[in-house]
């Protein structure tokens, strides 16, 4: 019998149209424009606003681009993941809003809580439901409001994030999917990035409000270089694993976080820099987001049968790599 692998059949991202800019920044915080290009790579990033809007609505957004373009009905589609850190609520999961609003009536949904690396887990997870045959279409979703838990005057973090949403469309191929994947984890990392009210540790208080603690907390330079060491390590793994020299490869996908931690893993695997793909300039880093918003933005350079390694490194801390071929 033939093994079935789950392939991406289809992407499409949402980003909101407010642009808030390095320049508009400078208006808020004591920075520059300079300090966020050199240090960062972001010049500009995408900002949800409007009343009652949240991450479901980017979610929305994107799912419905994407059953439009592959030509699928909501109806069909058996399982929605999401991954995300700013879910529209602590519960019910969003992957339950979005399908709602999308009309899905014969799916069952369920939210991946990984940070940065949430999509890369949730394509895995989604995978396995493809390959034994237990759904035949499954949407993931990255999807990040990280505007709703960024403190606009914390100059350390404002200026790197910002909000969108990316969805793929699993479905069973014969040819071309997903072939494998490595994901690792450290909760003592969970000193170094996090946000450290509103879970049942330290539930909303007046007191966590005053002391800001419902905002991202980050040590930018430690975890910088677990970034670098995360991503290098598990592309690393998964080339050996399968084989593969960096030639082999087509294009290196990796989490938006920082252009210096991607050059970094550019470097490190001596890959030319015009075979990774990057839209950090535009979109800043959009946490869960910032996988599917580059397969979005580099859907017509590829082609059926191209080697992808997708590789993150996020809160947790979580990491790891993906390595698939391109179905369409
Ligand atoms: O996506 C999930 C994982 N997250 C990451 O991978 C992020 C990893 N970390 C980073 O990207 C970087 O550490 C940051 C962008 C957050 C910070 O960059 P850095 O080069 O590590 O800066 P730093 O924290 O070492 O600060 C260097 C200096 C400090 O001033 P002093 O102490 O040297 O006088 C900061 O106060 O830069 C200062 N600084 C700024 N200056 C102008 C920090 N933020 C700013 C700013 N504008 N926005």
């Amino acid at each position: 019998m033939k093994r079935i692998i789950a392939g991406i059949t289809g992407v499409n991202g949402w980003v909101p149209d407010y642009v808030l800019t390095n320049a508009e920044l400078e208006t808020m915080v004591d920075t520059n424009d300079e300090w966020i290009r050199t240090r960062t790579g972001v010049e500009e990033r995408r900002i949800l606003k409007g009343e009652g809007l949240a991450s479901s609505h980017m979610g929305q957004k994107a799912v419905e681009g994407l059953l439009e373009k592959t030509g699928t009905s909501p109806d069909e589609i058996d399982l929605i993941i999401v991954a995300t850190v700013t879910p529209d609520m602590i519960f019910p999961d969003t992957a339950n809003i979005i399908a709602d609003k999308i009309g899905a009536k014969n799916c069952f949904g369920f939210d991946i809580h990984a940070a940065c690396s949430g999509f890369l887990f949730a394509l895995t997870t989604g995978a396995k439901f493809v390959e034994s045959g237990t759904a035949k279409k499954v949407i993931v979703i990255g999807v990040d409001m990280m505007s709703s838990i960024v403190d606009y005057t914390d100059r350390s973090t404002c200026i790197i994030f910002g909000d969108a949403a990316g969805a793929v469309l699993l479905e069973p191929q014969e040819k071309y999917g997903l072939l494998d994947s490595v994901h690792h984890g450290d909760g003592s990392g969970r000193d170094f990035l996090h946000m450290r009210a509103g879970g049942s540790l330290r539930p909303a208080s007046l007191e966590t409000i005053k002391n800001k603690e419902h905002y991202i907390f980050q040590e930018g330079r430690t975890v910088f270089k677990a970034a670098v060491n995360g991503m290098c390590n598990s592309v690393d793994e998964v080339l050996e694993r399968n084989n593969l020299s960096k030639n082999d490869i087509d294009w290196i996908v990796p989490h938006q976080a920082n252009i210096r931690i991607i050059n970094s893993v550019a470097n490190h695997l001596d890959f030319p820099k015009d075979k990774v793909m990057i839209n950090i300039q535009k979109y800043g880093n959009t946490t869960a987001a910032t996988l599917p918003l580059c397969l979005w933005d580099y859907e017509d350079k590829l082609k059926p049968g191209d080697k992808l390694v997708l590789t993150a490194f996020g809160g947790g801390f979580t990491w790891g790599a993906t390595y698939l071929t391109w179905a369409y």
